[in-house]
Protein backbone atom coordinates (compact mmCIF):
# COMPACT_ATOMS: atom_id res chain seq x y z
CA UNK A 1 0.00 0.00 0.00
CA UNK A 2 1.28 3.34 -0.86
CA UNK A 3 0.27 6.71 0.09
CA UNK A 4 0.04 9.92 -2.20
CA UNK A 5 -0.71 13.03 -0.38
CA UNK A 6 -2.09 16.22 -2.11
CA UNK A 7 -3.58 19.62 -1.01
CA UNK A 8 -5.31 22.47 -2.18
CA UNK A 9 -7.41 25.74 -1.31
CA UNK A 10 -10.35 27.33 -3.16
CA UNK A 11 -10.72 31.39 -3.59
CA UNK A 12 -14.15 30.88 -1.12
CA UNK A 13 -16.10 28.56 0.78
CA UNK A 14 -18.89 27.12 -1.92
CA UNK A 15 -20.33 24.38 -2.92
CA UNK A 16 -19.03 24.68 -6.81
CA UNK A 17 -15.23 25.74 -5.80
CA UNK A 18 -15.08 22.53 -3.43
CA UNK A 19 -16.27 20.09 -6.14
CA UNK A 20 -13.84 22.07 -8.50
CA UNK A 21 -10.53 22.09 -6.47
CA UNK A 22 -10.98 18.37 -5.22
CA UNK A 23 -11.97 16.93 -8.72
CA UNK A 24 -8.61 18.81 -9.93
CA UNK A 25 -6.54 17.67 -7.39
CA UNK A 26 -7.57 13.93 -7.29
CA UNK A 27 -7.06 14.38 -11.19
CA UNK A 28 -3.82 15.65 -10.81
CA UNK A 29 -2.89 12.73 -8.33
CA UNK A 30 -4.02 10.35 -11.02
CA UNK A 31 -2.22 11.64 -14.02
CA UNK A 32 1.12 12.34 -12.13
CA UNK A 33 1.03 9.04 -10.50
CA UNK A 34 -0.13 7.28 -13.56
CA UNK A 35 -3.09 5.67 -11.90
CA UNK A 36 -5.75 3.88 -12.93
CA UNK A 37 -9.20 4.46 -10.80
CA UNK A 38 -9.81 1.05 -9.14
CA UNK A 39 -6.26 1.12 -8.21
CA UNK A 40 -7.03 3.89 -5.59
CA UNK A 41 -8.11 1.96 -2.38
CA UNK A 42 -9.45 4.65 -0.09
CA UNK A 43 -9.28 8.63 -0.18
CA UNK A 44 -9.44 11.18 3.46
CA UNK A 45 -9.74 14.13 2.77
CA UNK A 46 -9.24 16.70 5.62
CA UNK A 47 -10.61 20.79 5.24
CA UNK A 48 -9.94 23.88 7.07
CA UNK A 49 -12.52 24.75 9.72
CA UNK A 50 -13.21 27.83 7.26
CA UNK A 51 -14.84 25.12 5.17
CA UNK A 52 -18.57 24.85 5.44
CA UNK A 53 -20.35 24.27 2.46
CA UNK A 54 -19.64 20.80 0.85
CA UNK A 55 -17.75 17.73 1.89
CA UNK A 56 -14.36 16.91 -0.23
CA UNK A 57 -15.43 13.19 0.24
CA UNK A 58 -19.01 14.09 -1.07
CA UNK A 59 -17.37 16.15 -3.72
CA UNK A 60 -15.04 13.40 -4.86
CA UNK A 61 -17.74 10.71 -5.21
CA UNK A 62 -19.48 13.47 -7.55
CA UNK A 63 -16.45 13.61 -9.97
CA UNK A 64 -16.34 10.20 -10.25
CA UNK A 65 -14.09 8.87 -7.78
CA UNK A 66 -16.59 5.54 -6.73
CA UNK A 67 -15.11 2.58 -5.97
CA UNK A 68 -12.94 3.63 -3.50
CA UNK A 69 -13.81 4.67 0.05
CA UNK A 70 -14.07 7.79 1.08
CA UNK A 71 -13.61 9.95 4.27
CA UNK A 72 -13.64 13.62 5.55
CA UNK A 73 -12.29 15.17 8.52
CA UNK A 74 -12.60 19.01 9.77
CA UNK A 75 -8.84 20.26 11.07
CA UNK A 76 -8.96 22.47 14.19
CA UNK A 77 -8.26 25.93 13.60
CA UNK A 78 -4.69 26.53 13.54
CA UNK A 79 -3.04 30.24 13.83
CA UNK A 80 -1.12 31.49 11.03
CA UNK A 81 -3.00 27.99 9.14
CA UNK A 82 -3.24 28.19 5.46
CA UNK A 83 -7.10 29.67 4.63
CA UNK A 84 -9.77 27.43 2.90
CA UNK A 85 -7.18 24.77 2.52
CA UNK A 86 -8.04 21.08 1.44
CA UNK A 87 -5.49 18.63 2.14
CA UNK A 88 -6.56 14.32 0.78
CA UNK A 89 -4.60 11.14 1.44
CA UNK A 90 -5.10 8.42 -1.61
CA UNK A 91 -4.13 5.17 -0.61
CA UNK A 92 -3.04 3.32 -3.32
CA UNK A 93 -2.46 -0.40 -4.46
CA UNK A 94 0.39 -0.13 -6.34
CA UNK A 95 4.22 -0.30 -6.01
CA UNK A 96 5.09 3.20 -7.09
CA UNK A 97 7.08 5.65 -5.97
CA UNK A 98 4.10 8.45 -4.88
CA UNK A 99 4.37 12.04 -6.55
CA UNK A 100 2.89 14.31 -3.87
CA UNK A 101 0.73 16.70 -5.18
CA UNK A 102 -0.16 20.55 -4.03
CA UNK A 103 -2.09 23.00 -5.73
CA UNK A 104 -3.00 26.60 -5.90
CA UNK A 105 -2.11 28.19 -2.78
CA UNK A 106 -0.68 24.99 -1.06
CA UNK A 107 1.52 24.50 -3.96
CA UNK A 108 3.10 28.45 -1.99
CA UNK A 109 3.38 26.74 1.26
CA UNK A 110 5.06 23.32 0.07
CA UNK A 111 7.42 24.29 -2.31
CA UNK A 112 9.35 21.18 -1.11
CA UNK A 113 6.90 19.27 -2.46
CA UNK A 114 5.63 20.86 -5.19
CA UNK A 115 8.84 22.84 -6.74
CA UNK A 116 9.91 26.01 -6.90
CA UNK A 117 7.48 28.96 -7.03
CA UNK A 118 8.96 32.54 -8.56
CA UNK A 119 5.97 35.27 -7.51
CA UNK A 120 6.86 38.36 -10.26
CA UNK A 121 5.91 41.78 -8.71
CA UNK A 122 6.53 45.25 -11.13
CA UNK A 123 5.34 48.69 -11.01
CA UNK A 124 6.65 51.88 -10.34
CA UNK A 125 8.21 53.39 -7.86
CA UNK A 126 6.38 53.88 -4.30
CA UNK A 127 3.56 51.37 -5.71
CA UNK A 128 4.22 49.73 -2.71
CA UNK A 129 6.25 46.89 -4.30
CA UNK A 130 8.61 45.73 -1.87
CA UNK A 131 6.49 46.36 1.08
CA UNK A 132 4.14 43.58 -0.40
CA UNK A 133 6.85 41.41 -1.94
CA UNK A 134 8.79 41.48 1.48
CA UNK A 135 5.25 39.96 3.42
CA UNK A 136 4.90 37.48 0.74
CA UNK A 137 8.19 36.34 1.08
CA UNK A 138 7.96 36.26 4.97
CA UNK A 139 4.51 34.41 5.05
CA UNK A 140 5.19 31.90 2.66
CA UNK A 141 9.15 31.54 4.03
CA UNK A 142 10.94 32.25 0.15
CA UNK A 143 13.27 34.87 -0.29
CA UNK A 144 12.75 37.94 -1.25
CA UNK A 145 14.60 39.53 -4.13
CA UNK A 146 15.12 43.29 -4.53
CA UNK A 147 16.30 43.87 -8.37
CA UNK A 148 16.08 47.59 -7.53
CA UNK A 149 18.62 47.39 -5.10
CA UNK A 150 21.05 45.64 -7.78
CA UNK A 151 20.56 48.50 -9.79
CA UNK A 152 21.01 51.13 -7.19
CA UNK A 153 24.56 49.26 -6.80
CA UNK A 154 25.45 49.76 -10.16
CA UNK A 155 24.53 53.56 -9.99
CA UNK A 156 26.46 53.84 -6.79
CA UNK A 157 29.74 52.51 -8.14
CA UNK A 158 29.35 55.10 -11.61
CA UNK A 159 28.83 57.81 -9.30
CA UNK A 160 31.85 56.64 -6.75
CA UNK A 161 33.74 56.68 -9.87
CA UNK A 162 32.42 59.68 -11.62
CA UNK A 163 31.44 57.83 -14.84
CA UNK A 164 29.06 59.57 -16.76
CA UNK A 165 25.96 57.75 -16.44
CA UNK A 166 24.42 58.28 -20.08
CA UNK A 167 27.75 57.06 -21.51
CA UNK A 168 26.68 53.78 -22.34
CA UNK A 169 30.73 52.66 -23.39
CA UNK A 170 31.93 53.90 -20.34
CA UNK A 171 29.53 52.31 -17.74
CA UNK A 172 29.71 49.04 -19.71
CA UNK A 173 33.34 49.22 -19.27
CA UNK A 174 32.59 49.63 -15.40
CA UNK A 175 30.38 46.69 -15.42
CA UNK A 176 33.41 44.31 -16.12
CA UNK A 177 35.29 45.17 -12.84
CA UNK A 178 31.57 45.38 -10.92
CA UNK A 179 31.56 43.04 -7.59
CA UNK A 180 28.48 43.06 -6.60
CA UNK A 181 26.69 40.38 -4.74
CA UNK A 182 22.86 40.17 -2.89
CA UNK A 183 23.37 38.08 0.90
CA UNK A 184 20.74 37.51 3.63
CA UNK A 185 21.12 37.49 6.94
CA UNK A 186 17.98 36.72 8.79
CA UNK A 187 16.05 36.72 5.46
CA UNK A 188 16.91 40.41 5.26
CA UNK A 189 19.17 41.21 2.16
CA UNK A 190 22.08 43.01 1.75
CA UNK A 191 23.51 44.57 -0.92
CA UNK A 192 27.20 44.32 -0.96
CA UNK A 193 29.27 46.47 -3.25
CA UNK A 194 33.28 46.19 -3.47
CA UNK A 195 33.03 44.13 -0.57
CA UNK A 196 31.18 46.57 1.18
CA UNK A 197 27.74 47.03 2.54
CA UNK A 198 26.02 49.36 0.60
CA UNK A 199 22.10 48.85 1.48
CA UNK A 200 21.60 52.07 3.35
CA UNK A 201 23.62 53.90 1.36
CA UNK A 202 21.70 52.99 -2.41
CA UNK A 203 18.56 54.54 -0.92
CA UNK A 204 19.90 58.00 -0.97
CA UNK A 205 17.63 59.90 -3.10
CA UNK A 206 19.96 60.94 -5.59
CA UNK A 207 20.75 57.61 -6.17
CA UNK A 208 17.61 56.81 -7.31
CA UNK A 209 17.24 58.67 -10.21
CA UNK A 210 21.22 57.35 -11.01
CA UNK A 211 20.14 53.80 -10.75
CA UNK A 212 16.61 54.58 -13.85
CA UNK A 213 19.52 55.90 -15.83
CA UNK A 214 22.05 53.59 -15.90
CA UNK A 215 19.71 50.59 -15.91
CA UNK A 216 18.35 52.18 -19.18
CA UNK A 217 21.82 50.40 -20.72
CA UNK A 218 21.34 46.77 -22.54
CA UNK A 219 25.04 45.98 -21.03
CA UNK A 220 24.17 46.69 -17.41
CA UNK A 221 20.69 45.09 -17.44
CA UNK A 222 21.98 41.84 -19.17
CA UNK A 223 24.28 41.48 -15.89
CA UNK A 224 21.83 42.49 -13.75
CA UNK A 225 19.50 39.85 -15.33
CA UNK A 226 21.71 36.91 -15.39
CA UNK A 227 21.91 37.25 -11.78
CA UNK A 228 18.51 37.70 -11.07
CA UNK A 229 17.99 34.67 -13.09
CA UNK A 230 20.12 32.75 -11.80
CA UNK A 231 18.63 32.92 -8.01
CA UNK A 232 15.10 32.54 -9.32
CA UNK A 233 16.20 29.23 -11.00
CA UNK A 234 17.45 27.57 -7.69
CA UNK A 235 14.81 28.60 -5.34
CA UNK A 236 11.26 29.72 -4.23
CA UNK A 237 11.34 33.37 -4.40
CA UNK A 238 9.26 36.74 -4.85
CA UNK A 239 11.18 39.53 -6.96
CA UNK A 240 10.05 43.00 -7.64
CA UNK A 241 11.53 45.34 -10.23
CA UNK A 242 10.14 46.68 -13.42
CA UNK A 243 10.58 43.91 -15.46
CA UNK A 244 10.39 40.51 -13.64
CA UNK A 245 7.09 39.24 -15.17
CA UNK A 246 7.93 41.09 -18.86
CA UNK A 247 11.68 39.80 -19.12
CA UNK A 248 13.69 38.66 -16.27
CA UNK A 249 10.61 35.70 -15.61
CA UNK A 250 8.23 35.28 -18.18
CA UNK A 251 7.58 32.36 -16.87
CA UNK A 252 6.66 32.78 -13.25
CA UNK A 253 4.00 31.16 -11.33
CA UNK A 254 2.32 34.58 -10.67
CA UNK A 255 2.71 37.70 -12.06
CA UNK A 256 1.43 41.06 -10.33
CA UNK A 257 1.65 44.64 -11.60
CA UNK A 258 0.90 47.53 -8.57
CA UNK A 259 0.15 50.58 -8.87
CA UNK A 260 -0.57 54.04 -7.36
CA UNK A 261 -0.99 57.76 -8.27
CA UNK A 262 1.80 59.42 -8.20
CA UNK A 263 0.50 61.74 -5.66
CA UNK A 264 0.16 58.57 -3.22
CA UNK A 265 3.25 57.15 -4.47
CA UNK A 266 4.94 60.51 -3.82
CA UNK A 267 3.66 60.95 -0.22
CA UNK A 268 4.86 57.43 0.40
CA UNK A 269 8.49 57.92 -0.15
CA UNK A 270 8.10 61.25 1.44
CA UNK A 271 7.22 59.65 5.17
CA UNK A 272 9.50 57.37 4.41
CA UNK A 273 12.63 59.40 3.59
CA UNK A 274 11.29 62.14 6.70
CA UNK A 275 11.16 58.97 8.57
CA UNK A 276 14.82 58.13 8.46
CA UNK A 277 15.63 61.88 8.88
CA UNK A 278 15.88 63.29 5.29
CA UNK A 279 15.05 67.00 4.53
CA UNK A 280 12.68 66.35 1.21
CA UNK A 281 10.36 69.32 -0.57
CA UNK A 282 7.10 66.84 -1.38
CA UNK A 283 6.58 68.64 -4.49
CA UNK A 284 10.27 68.42 -5.87
CA UNK A 285 10.08 64.05 -4.83
CA UNK A 286 6.74 63.85 -6.50
CA UNK A 287 8.24 65.73 -9.83
CA UNK A 288 11.38 63.20 -9.22
CA UNK A 289 9.13 60.10 -8.90
CA UNK A 290 7.46 61.03 -12.22
CA UNK A 291 10.53 61.78 -14.17
CA UNK A 292 12.01 58.45 -13.27
CA UNK A 293 8.86 56.73 -14.09
CA UNK A 294 8.65 58.36 -17.44
CA UNK A 295 12.11 57.12 -18.05
CA UNK A 296 11.54 53.97 -16.81
CA UNK A 297 9.01 53.54 -19.11
CA UNK A 298 10.43 54.62 -21.98
CA UNK A 299 14.24 53.09 -21.94
CA UNK A 300 14.14 50.71 -25.03
CA UNK A 301 15.14 47.78 -23.82
CA UNK A 302 12.71 45.93 -21.49
CA UNK A 303 11.23 48.83 -20.12
CA UNK A 304 8.73 49.54 -16.90
CA UNK A 305 5.13 47.49 -18.28
CA UNK A 306 2.81 45.56 -17.38
CA UNK A 307 2.89 41.89 -18.66
CA UNK A 308 -0.30 40.90 -20.03
CA UNK A 309 -0.71 38.07 -17.87
CA UNK A 310 0.00 40.58 -14.57
CA UNK A 311 -2.59 40.94 -12.18
CA UNK A 312 -2.94 44.43 -11.91
CA UNK A 313 -3.72 45.86 -8.19
CA UNK A 314 -4.21 49.69 -7.44
CA UNK A 315 -3.00 50.11 -4.33
CA UNK A 316 -3.85 53.86 -4.36
CA UNK A 317 -6.66 53.68 -1.45
CA UNK A 318 -5.44 50.07 -0.10
CA UNK A 319 -3.78 49.44 3.23
CA UNK A 320 -0.76 47.16 3.14
CA UNK A 321 -2.88 44.71 5.19
CA UNK A 322 -5.79 44.78 2.02
CA UNK A 323 -3.06 44.68 -0.65
CA UNK A 324 -1.28 41.68 0.78
CA UNK A 325 -4.82 40.40 1.16
CA UNK A 326 -5.92 40.89 -2.19
CA UNK A 327 -2.85 39.34 -3.55
CA UNK A 328 -2.87 36.01 -1.58
CA UNK A 329 -6.36 35.48 -2.95
CA UNK A 330 -5.73 36.28 -6.28
CA UNK A 331 -2.97 33.84 -6.16
CA UNK A 332 -5.60 31.39 -4.60
CA UNK A 333 -8.05 31.95 -7.67
CA UNK A 334 -5.26 30.78 -10.37
CA UNK A 335 -5.42 27.72 -12.29
O1 LIG B 1 12.67 49.68 -7.27
P1 LIG B 1 13.71 50.82 -7.09
O2 LIG B 1 13.10 52.16 -6.88
O3 LIG B 1 14.71 50.47 -6.04
O4 LIG B 1 14.52 50.85 -8.50
C1 LIG B 1 15.49 51.81 -8.80
C2 LIG B 1 15.61 51.96 -10.31
O5 LIG B 1 16.19 50.78 -10.85
C3 LIG B 1 14.31 52.15 -11.07
O6 LIG B 1 13.97 53.52 -11.23
C4 LIG B 1 14.55 51.51 -12.39
C5 LIG B 1 15.61 50.47 -12.11
N1 LIG B 1 15.07 49.10 -12.07
C6 LIG B 1 14.90 48.48 -13.29
O7 LIG B 1 15.15 49.08 -14.33
N2 LIG B 1 14.50 47.19 -13.34
C7 LIG B 1 14.23 46.52 -12.21
N3 LIG B 1 13.85 45.23 -12.29
C8 LIG B 1 14.35 47.15 -10.95
C9 LIG B 1 14.76 48.47 -10.92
Amino acid sequence: MVIIRGATTIASDTKEEIQKAVRELLEQIESRNDLKRDEMVSLVFSSTSDIHSHYPAKAAREAGFESCSLFSAQEPDIEGGLPLCIRTMVFVEKNLTPRHVYLRGAKVLRKDIAGKVNIAIDGPAGSGKSTIAKRLAKDYGILYLDTGAMYRACALKALREHVELTDEAQICDLMRSLDLSVQYTDGVQHTILDGGDVSEEIREPQVSMAASTVSKHKSVRLKMVEKQREIASKMSCVLDGRDIGTFVLPEADFKFFLTASPEVRAKRRYDELVAKGHDVDFEELKQGIIARDRQDMNREFAPLKQADDAVLVDTSSMTIEEVVARVKSLMQEKI
